[in-house]
């Protein structure tokens, strides 16, 4: 490969609990998982992706990451993270060509500095959120936000509209989950924009969003000490109010409900309205035939992968359509 290429990569991710109420500064457990996207650069003539002139209209996250360039690139992207599933595709993307693009420029960026630079495009693309999957694709292995008592494992905090988030390192728990996808795309910020306008109209949401703050550390609790049975219920109950707060739908519900026979728990992951759920099993065989035979995609998952890297070759053709990120 042409010396030219600089290549990065950055694990996707999934929420064992507290999506939706971490945009409210509440807690929330997340692991990153074995598929990655991986962003090849190199200066050029004018900006393509893939080969294709690059629609910066239709391309926020690259458009934020390119604002500071003084010439072309050419991107190369391949990833093995479904986009608008709820896997980190957007998080994972940015992290990526941040990574690149800084390789390229000479710099070798701390964690916190390629955060920011992720959680920035994320939002650019999807307008609000918090850096939960931007610090969870950087770092890899697995990360908690605003959980009581880990400030010795504190990676960085972040602050943003009144809210903050103190993002930790975790143990990655030595668990079996199963993640379902139900092939529908469903974008991010719809779904965080669904919930931000049922929290404003109705105090019934907002203890919902606290509610589920409180489960998740009972959640916290119980993967610490190993507690499967524990952490399962509160996957479940996570669920249940996700549902009530809008962002479930019957195809997620059809997969978590064929899965808990072999499940400890399962719910949705990510911002939901589609995308993934997923199951915390001691059957992943089982729980992954149960997810095809009602019509998804089922991947054993392993979990605690690493963060974003610095990659030797040039990444090769896309698997997924990589033509938009959400
Ligand atoms: C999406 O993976 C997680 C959400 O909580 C949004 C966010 O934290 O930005 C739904």
């Amino acid at each position: 490969m042409s010396k030219e290429w600089h290549t990065a990569s950055a694990p996707g991710k999934f929420v064992i609990l507290g999506e939706h109420s971490v945009v409210y500064g509440k807690p929330a457990v997340v692991l990153a998982t074995d598929r990655r996207i991986t962003c090849s650069v190199r200066r050029s003539k004018r900006n393509t992706l893939n080969g294709e002139p690059i629609e910066f209209s239709k391309q926020p996250h690259f458009r934020y990451l390119t604002r500071n360039l003084r010439h072309a690139v050419d991107f190369v992207t391949r990833s093995d993270i479904p986009a608008g599933a709820g896997l980190g595709s957007s998080a994972a993307l940015s992290a990526a060509v941040a990574l690149a693009l800084s390789t390229m420029a000479g710099n070798d960026p701390a964690e916190r500095e390629l955060v920011e630079e992720a959680y920035n495009a994320e939002l650019a693309a999807q307008g609000s959120g918090s850096p939960m999957d931007a610090s969870a694709c950087v770092h890899g292995n697995g990360i908690g936000v605003n959980i009581p008592g880990c400030e010795d494992r504190k990676l960085w905090k972040f602050s943003r509209g009144g809210r903050s988030w103190c993002v930790s390192d975790i143990d990655v728990p030595d668990m079996t989950f199963v993640i379902g996808n139900t092939g529908i795309r469903a974008p991010t910020g719809p779904q965080v924009d669904k919930v931000r306008r049922f929290a404003k109209r109705s105090n019934f949401a907002t203890e919902m969003i606290e509610e589920i703050g409180n489960i998740t550390l009972s959640g916290y609790d119980a993967l610490r000490k190993n507690d499967v049975e524990t952490l399962g219920r509160m996957m479940l109950m996570d669920h249940k109010l996700l549902s009530i707060l809008g962002v479930s739908c019957k195809e997620l519900n059809k997969l978590v409900n064929a899965s808990m026979p072999y499940s400890y728990g399962a719910k949705l992951t990510g911002s939901g309205g589609g995308g993934c759920m997923v199951a915390l099993t001691d059957e992943p065989e089982k729980v992954a035939s149960v997810i095809e035979n009602r019509g998804g995609t089922a991947y054993i998952v392993s979990a605690g992968a690493q963060g974003a890297r610095v990659e030797d070759g040039e990444s090769q053709s896309p698997l997924f359509d990589v033509s938009s990120y959400e």
